[in-house]
């Protein structure tokens, strides 16, 4: 049976009836844009050689027929042709456009049952490892690995793993330890509240590496909170809030002896249909406010009540960073906090570095790509979020309460 059951011509659009129900709207504009043929596109770079600006919206198919292909020929005489599943995995309608959004998998403290973790040697046995790590952190905002080697720059093989360092003015990686004359908050040993690194860059720091080579001092807690479930509740207790930190640009900025970086982004960033993509808030590094007098009372309500949020115990999960664990999180989403500690009980030295989500994540389609190749099964298994079962593997230590 074809999966086309039956096609319907409108002025400036097919209509495609599925033979299991629903039906999806092509444009006539859009299909012709995106004729898949050798001439409209090249075979081997798949990049597209029609071009664009030379189709007319009004154009018209001269014939259109449907079996397993979509197979149009227009009135130019050019015949294009949509295979049906090609057809469905880029229907644009509101309902596949929602099916096709990222679906992170919100959490709260509660995660501290089962925390997302997998081992290094997990990773490294098999694209099935990598993958199941890169899904953990594309769904959960996080994941911790384990018995990563305690040696510095073990951190930057890990990264290579799955895309390139990013260097930013900290350096290719970051020595969080308490030293004197810090040029960041980091480098000492006060409580951090939580925070998203670097909020003042304009290309957005986005997954972040955290690796713990020692830590023998009392305190020093590490605490990781899912900006979106907290956003999540703030927009449905107070509208208001999460409509002024939508909308008031906030001016972040750095400073040191060789470096000014400055920009202003609000604190949350939602995509045209409302969802939320990212997080910006590190309030150590919040510039002067300058905007409408009017909004500022409001503006730092809004504030304290999305902080106090953040830091609501139901939210917050708390754990301690053994040796050889490595926080991997995006830092668009997750926002990252320590207790302070006392240097003077033990060293305590985590190394860090960035790498692009973009990199991450275009390494993991690539996987999904060739694991679902590879294995017809793996296709099904592929596509919802990590189930409860994929998320440990190997044994993380207890959480600290
Ligand atoms: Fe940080």
């Amino acid at each position: 049976m074809s999966p086309i059951a039956s096609l319907e011509r409108a002025p400036d659009r097919l209509r495609v009836t599925w033979s299991d129900g629903g039906h999806d709207d092509f444009h006539h504009v859009w299909l012709r844009d995106n004729c898949r043929c050798e001439t409209c596109r090249d075979p081997a770079a798949g990049e597209r050689l029609f071009d664009t600006v030379s189709v007319s919206s009004d154009l018209e198919p001269r014939t259109v027929t449907a079996a397993d292909d979509l197979v149009i020929e227009w009135d130019d005489g050019h015949v294009s042709s949509f295979p049906s599943r090609w057809l469905r995995e880029h229907a644009y309608g509101p309902a596949a456009r929602a099916a096709r959004a990222a679906q992170p998998t919100l959490w709260d403290a509660s995660i501290a049952q089962d925390p997302p973790h997998i081992s290094l040697a997990q990773i490294d046995a098999s694209d099935e490892g990598r993958r199941r790590w890169l899904r953990l952190i594309r769904d959960y905002g996080f994941a911790i690995v384990l018995d990563v080697p305690t040696r510095e720059d073990a951190v930057v093989q890990l990264a290579e793993r799955i895309a390139f360092v990013q260097e930013t003015n900290f350096g290719r990686t970051f020595e969080v330890v308490s030293k004197p004359d810090p040029n960041n908050l980091a480098y000492t040993s006060h409580r951090l509240f939580s925070h998203t690194d670097i909020p003042n860059r304009h290309s957005a720091v986005n997954l972040q590496l955290l690796h713990c080579i020692q830590n023998d001092a009392t305190g020093g807690e590490s605490i990781l909170v899912d900006g979106f479930e907290a956003a999540r509740r703030l927009q449905a207790t107070d509208p208001d809030a999460f409509e002024l930190l939508r909308t008031v640009e906030v001016p972040w900025r750095f400073q040191d002896d060789d470096t000014e970086i400055q920009n202003r982004f609000p604190v949350l960033h939602t995509d045209r249909d409302g969802r939320l993509v990212e997080i910006r808030l590190n309030t150590g590094i919040m510039a002067p406010l300058d905007t409408d007098p009017e909004l500022v009372v409001p503006f730092y309500r809004a504030l304290r009540t999305f902080g106090l949020l953040l830091r609501d115990p139901d939210l917050e999960y708390h754990f301690r960073m053994a040796p050889g664990h490595c926080q991997v999180f995006d830092n668009q989403r997750v926002l990252h906090a320590r207790a302070a500690f006392d240097p003077s009980t033990g060293r305590r030295h985590l190394q860090g570095c960035y790498v692009d989500k973009d990199d991450a994540l275009g390494r993991l389609r690539t996987l999904e790509r060739q694991l679902a190749a590879s294995d017809s099964v793996g296709v099904a298994a592929g596509d919802g979020p990590a189930s409860h079962d994929a998320r440990g593997g190997g044994h993380l230590p207890s959480t600290s309460r």
